[in-house]
C-alpha cells in the first residue's frame, strides 16, 4: 500500500455508526463501481450476515471454494448449507499447484445440477 493509503486507514473513523468516513468512501464507491445503492459494514462478517440474509432461503446450497467460518456460519444460520467445490490440490499440502483457490468446475457443475433453482450465489473468495 501507498503511503498515502496507509495514512488514510489510520485516520479512518471506523464507528459502526455515524462514521465520518461514510461520505469519502460512499463517493470513492460510486466513482469506482458505479453502484447506486451500497451499505457499509464495519467488518466482512457484518457483509456476510446482510447477504447471507438478503439472499438465502432454507434449502439453499452456496457452492464455494473453500469456507471461511463466518461465511459459513452466516450462509447456515439462514437456512443455506456449504458445499466445497475447491479443487482438490488445496488439500494436498505436497501439490505445488499455482492457485489452491481454483473452484473445481465439475465439482461446480454437479452441485448446481443436483439443486436446480437452489443455489443463489458461488462464493469465490
Ligand atoms: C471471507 C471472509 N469473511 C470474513 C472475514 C473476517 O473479516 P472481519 O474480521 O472483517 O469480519 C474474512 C477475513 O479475512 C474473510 O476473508
Amino acid at each position: 500500500m501507498s503511503d498515502r493509503q496507509w495514512s488514510a486507514m489510520m485516520l479512518g473513523d471506523e464507528a459502526c455508526a455515524g462514521s465520518a468516513s461514510f461520505y469519502p468512501f460512499e463517493e470513492a464507491v460510486r466513482r469506482t463501481y458505479g453502484y447506486q445503492h451500497l451499505i457499509p459494514t464495519h467488518q466482512d462478517r457484518g457483509a456476510e450476515q446482510l447477504l447471507s440474509q438478503c439472499l438465502i432461503r432454507k434449502g439453499d446450497v452456496i457452492p464455494a471454494n473453500m469456507y471461511f467460518t463466518t461465511t459459513r456460519l452466516h450462509q447456515e444460520l439462514a437456512g443455506g448449507s456449504f458445499a466445497n467445490v475447491i479443487i482438490d490440490d488445496a488439500h494436498d499440502p505436497d501439490s505445488l499447484h499455482p492457485f489452491k483457490g481454483n473452484i473445481d468446475l465439475n465439482k461446480l457443475e454437479l452441485v448446481l445440477r443436483e439443486n436446480p433453482g437452489r443455489v443463489p450465489y458461488v462464493d469465490g473468495k
